[in-house]
C-alpha cells in the first residue's frame, strides 16, 4: 500500500485519480481549495478510512504529516474560461504551488508526477507534436497566463530532479473528457453536450475546421499510473492520438444525444490552436500505453453525466 497526496484531488482529472488510487488500496490525501473543483467529485470516497480531505491553498503551504511515496501534483485551473477568469491564481498555482509541492517531495523522499499540458506547444508548427518540440507559446496573450505557468512547473521540476535528486514525473496531458467536468468551464465537450441535450445551437468557434483529439479519463489516468511508476524523468506526452475536426465533433455529439440542435459559428478566440494532436510514440513504448476507448465509448457515459446534472439543476 502506498500513501499518495494528490493536489487539486477535488478537481475533474483529480478526483479519477483520487478514486483510482483508493481502489488499489493505497491511503490518499486529497488536497485542494475548491477554487475549480467540488467536494461531490470526492463525495463518494469520504466512506473509505483511507481517504483524507484537506481543504488548503497550495500556494501558501501544503502541510503533511506522515510519510508520502507520491505526489501527484494537479491543482491549477485548467480550462480556458478558468485561467482567463482566475490568470493570477494561474500563475501563482503553476509556480509557488509547484515549488511547494517539490519542496514536499524533497522533504519526504517521495516521488513526484507533475500535470503539465499540451499548452506548452502553444500555436504548434510542427504536427503532431513529440515531446522533443519546445513550442511556439506567446508570453504575453491572455492565454500565456497558463501556458507559462505550466513551462515553468516544467523547468522549475527539472531542476528539482538535476539539483536535488527528486524522483520527477511530467506528464504533458492532452485534452481529456469524461465524467465531472463542469457544465459551465468553457471547455468543447461540456459546450456541445450541454447545448445538445437541451437543443440549443452547438456553438463553433471560426469554420470548425481546427482539429484537436480527446482522450477519455480512464484511458489518462492508466497511463498517468504508469508514467508515476515507470522510470521516465523527461517529459511523456499522454492523450488520444485520434484527430479530429471540431465540426465533425459537433456532429458526432450531436448524433449520440439525438439532439435537433442546430451549428452556429463565432468568431475565433485569441491565440486559438489550429490544430492539436498528440504524438504518444514514446509512452506507447515507454510504458506500453495506448488509449483503449473509442470516441463513442467515451462519449455515452460522459453524455449520462450530464444529462443527470442537467436534469438535477
Ligand atoms: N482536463 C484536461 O484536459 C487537461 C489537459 C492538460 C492538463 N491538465 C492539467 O490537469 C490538472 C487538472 O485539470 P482538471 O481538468 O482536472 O481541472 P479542474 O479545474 O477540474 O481541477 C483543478 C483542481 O485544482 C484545484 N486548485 C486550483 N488552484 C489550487 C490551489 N492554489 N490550491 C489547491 N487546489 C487548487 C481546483 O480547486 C480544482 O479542484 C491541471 O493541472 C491541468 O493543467 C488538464
Amino acid at each position: 500500500m502506498a500513501r499518495v497526496l494528490v493536489t487539486g484531488g477535488a478537481g475533474f482529472i483529480g478526483s479519477h485519480l483520487c478514486e483510482r488510487f483508493i481502489a488499489e488500496g493505497n491511503e490518499v490525501i486529497c488536497v485542494d481549495n475548491l477554487l475549480t473543483g467540488d467536494r461531490d467529485n470526492i463525495a463518494h470516497l469520504f466512506a473509505s478510512p483511507r481517504f483524507t480531505f484537506l481543504e488548503q491553498d497550495i500556494t501558501t503551504y501544503i502541510y503533511v504529516s506522515g510519510p508520502l511515496d507520491a505526489i501527484l501534483h494537479f491543482a491549477s485551473p485548467a480550462s480556458p474560461v478558468d485561467y482567463l477568469e482566475l490568470p493570477i491564481q494561474t500563475l501563482k498555482v503553476g509556480s509557488l504551488g509547484t515549488h511547494k509541492a517539490l519542496g514536499l517531495a524533497r522533504e519526504k523522499k517521495a516521488r513526484i508526477l507533475v500535470a503539465s499540458t499540451s499548452e506548452v506547444y502553444g500555436d504548434p508548427l510542427i504536427h503532431p507534436q513529440k515531446e522533443t518540440y519546445w513550442g511556439n507559446v506567446n508570453p504575453i496573450g491572455p492565454r500565456g497566463v497558463y501556458d507559462e505557468a505550466k513551462r515553468f512547473l516544467e523547468a522549475m521540476t527539472m531542476a528539482y530532479m538535476r539539483t536535488h535528486g527528486v524522483e520527477t514525473r511530467i506528464a504533458r496531458i492532452f485534452n481529456t473528457y469524461g465524467p465531472r467536468m463542469r457544465m459551465r468551464d468553457g471547455r468543447v465537450v461540456p459546450n456541445f453536450i450541454c447545448q445538445a441535450l437541451r437543443n440549443e445551437p452547438l456553438t463553433v468557434y471560426g469554420d470548425g475546421s481546427q482539429t484537436r483529439s480527446f482522450c477519455f479519463v480512464d484511458d489518462l489516468v492508466e497511463g498517468l499510473v504508469r508514467l508515476l511508476w515507470s522510470d521516465e524523468k523527461e517529459p511523456t506526452n499522454l492523450g488520444n492520438p485520434a484527430e479530429m475536426t471540431i465540426m465533425d465533433f459537433a456532429v458526432r455529439i450531436r448524433a449520440l444525444c439525438g439532439s435537433r440542435s442546430e451549428i452556429v459559428h463565432k468568431p475565433l478566440p485569441v491565440d486559438d490552436p489550429k490544430v492539436r494532436q498528440p504524438d504518444i510514440s514514446k509512452a506507447k513504448r515507454v510504458l506500453g500505453w495506448e488509449p483503449r476507448m473509442t470516441l463513442d465509448d467515451g462519449l455515452r457515459p460522459t453524455i449520462e453525466w450530464f444529462r443527470t446534472r442537467l436534469q438535477r439543476s
